[in-house]
């Protein structure tokens, strides 16, 4: 996981700004280190790179005042080799002839380095990007200097899912690899790109050229040529024109884009239901549902998008009469891989649409000639060109790596497709974003009292029963990801069975709860509460779980399968006002990265 970008232009030039813009929106790839490298014309290469945010290090560095015909920027999220300036990209090779830099992962990194440094190259750190400039350089002299030469070679050293671009100084070229990694081509007028997004691209150029897997790029100023990696034959392809949305990535007055996040929610869930209503895609959606006849429908996630997938099976088994059956990435490989089939549908759930452990699960349903439909909000992602029909989440940018807003789309969508799918009358469900603004206003100032009780602990649980168990999951992991405190969520009912042993006096422990749940989480509640545990409802107001509890989260009172939807604000608002307490950002959590492309 990382972020790569590379230029080259005609005329040489300013190329910081360029760099650190694209680097900026790379950024949601890994902020644990970040660098760039420039050429002049005479070869003479610039390099800086430092540990922490762009902001800082940019600044520190003054990339902005970077010049050259050729520039690369890297953003790093750290996998092999701790964040560190050695390990900090773009790298060089030993005399410091090729500069370049990767996204992904080098499986065989470790037994590579060490036959480098036996060969005598010098290798500076320990990070698998460095060593793919070493596996170029290995060649290079053996092939008589011949840089796609050195890149086939070196491709078949380097074990793994990866991207690369690199370049060397007498080359007046930039020089990409993709295998397993996102890679996109830009073409300017006189300048030609390479990033890992699309995203970073479309400030530049709407000239877009799609790679795929075991390609190589050659980028000269406004050409691209593209070859196979195994037999070195020239691809020819057309660029596309990409006429979609540019994003600006705004706080619009807002202290965190978390926070404003959380304030679109009711917006951008209006403005979903507004084109469910109107899209054709969604018939197709449902007729690949459905056809799978009696067979369970797969819905594949991971993190927060696996929560929704939880979500979604409730409301398809109890709702949709649609029997379906959630799994993370992984998992579907391991459990379903060898058994679906054809007469198979799953729906992949992405934010992102490039989630590795995502991907791999597409890759094996392809493999098996199954139904791929795709959920994601990053339209042009991988995910959204392997599903067979997709629905987007029309969230716009989510910028915080905590998801917010597309957890809640994803939830309104998936109880869309449960209502038509039960041929229920949308009126309740047009309702919801009103309920969503509603709940947004009253509950930020309970939600604070609740987040300041939270932080004096640093360890506690969220408990749902059935359709506000995915909510719990997700409530307990936005609080852990972004203040650092352990937080589980698990099915009320499971707590007696071994977690209840954690509790003491003034110990917490958040109930959410859906309307016609509330007498079975009193009996919850109140095994907690007898051993003197703190018990935090969060739900519909309600007389006798009032009467049980010792904080009271209030949402609206709406329809039991719209509560889990409102149920999400409050958790998101108490973690949110929890990590700000503790002086975390909660748009950069330590060790985390938006978008996960490893595996
Ligand atoms: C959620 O807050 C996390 N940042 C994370 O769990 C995320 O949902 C997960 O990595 C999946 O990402 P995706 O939706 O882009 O596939």
């Amino acid at each position: 996981m990382c972020g790569i970008f590379g230029i080259i232009t005609e005329q040489e030039q300013t190329l910081g700004p360029i760099l650190i813009d694209s680097g900026r929106r790379l950024a949601y790839r890994g902020y644990d280190s970040v660098g760039c490298a420039t050429l002049t014309a005479d070869g003479t290469v610039d390099l800086r790179k430092g540990v922490g945010r762009i902001e800082e290090v940019s600044a520190k560095l003054d990339f902005a005042a970077m010049r050259g015909l050729r520039g690369i920027t890297q953003l790093r999220w750290a996998t092999f080799g701790a964040p560190s300036y050695a390990n900090a990209q773009p790298h060089l090779d030993s005399d410091g002839d090729l500069v370049g830099a990767h996204n992904g992962n080098v499986v065989n990194n470790v037994q590579l380095r060490e036959l480098f440094i036996r060969e005598g190259l010098t290798v500076r750190g320990t990070n698998d990007g460095e060593t793919c400039v070493h596996a170029v350089e290995r060649h290079f002299d053996r092939n008589g200097g011949d840089m796609l030469a050195a890149i086939r070679a070196a491709y078949v050293d380097l074990e793994g899912d990866y991207a690369f671009v690199v370049t060397h100084r007498d080359d007046h070229r930039l020089y990409a690899i993709k295998k397993g990694s996102g890679l996109v081509v830009g073409l300017g007028e006189r300048q030609a790109y390479v990033s890992s997004d699309l995203p970073s691209l479309l400030p530049l150029t709407r000239r877009i050229v799609r790679i795929y897997d075991g390609e190589m790029v050659v980028l000269s100023p406004g050409v691209v040529e593209i070859y196979s990696v195994h037999d070195g034959a020239r691809i020819e392809r057309d660029e596309e024109w990409y006429d979609g949305p540019i994003e600006v990535a705004e706080k619009g007055g807002y202290p965190h884009f978390m926070l404003k996040e959380i304030h679109e929610q009711p917006t951008v869930a209006r403005e979903l239901l507004h084109l469910l209503h109107s899209s054709p895609h969604v018939d197709r959606f449902l007729d690949a549902l459905t056809a799978t006849g009696d067979r369970p429908v797969y819905l594949v996630g991971c993190g927060t998008s696996y929560h929704a997938c939880l979500l979604g099976a409730y409301l398809f088994n109890q709702l949709g009469g649609q029997p379906a059956v959630p799994v993370l990435g992984p998992q579907f490989i391991e459990q379903y891989g060898h058994s679906v089939g054809p007469q198979d549908t799953a729906v992949f759930v992405s934010q992102s649409g490039e989630t590795k452990d995502v991907l791999n699960a597409v890759k094996v349903m392809r493999e098996r000639k199954g139904r791929v439909l795709g959920v994601l909000n990053v339209l042009g992602s991988t995910l959204m060109h392997h599903s067979n029909v997709y629905l987007p989440l029309a969230c716009g940018y989510e910028i915080s790596v905590p998801a917010t807003k597309t957890f809640v789309n994803q939830a309104v969508l998936f109880l869309y497709l449960a209502y038509r799918l039960a041929g229920r009358n949308m009126a309740k469900l047009d309702g919801l974003p009103d309920l969503l603004a509603h709940t947004i206003e009253t509950v930020d100032g309970p939600a604070r009292q609740v987040a300041a009780y939270l932080d004096r602990w640093d360890d506690m649980y969220y408990l749902g029963y059935g359709l506000t168990h995915p909510i719990a999951l997700e409530g307990a992991l936005k609080l852990k990801e972004i203040t650092y405190a352990h937080c589980e969520g698990i099915f009320s009912s499971e707590f007696k069975h071994g977690p209840l042993s954690a509790v003491q006096d003034g110990y917490p422990v958040v109930f959410i709860t859906a309307p016609g749940d509330e007498a079975m989480m009193i009996n919850h509640i109140n095994e907690v509460t007898t051993r003197g545990g703190r018990a935090i409802a969060l739900a519909a107001e309600h007389e006798a779980l009032r009467a049980n509890v010792h904080d009271y989260l209030i949402v609206p009172d709406a329809d039991r399968f719209l509560s889990p939807i409102l149920a999400t604000l409050p958790a998101q608002l108490v973690a949110y006002h929890m990590s700000v307490t503790r002086g975390i950002d909660p748009d950069f959590p330590r060790n985390l990265s938006k978008t996960l492309t490893v595996d």
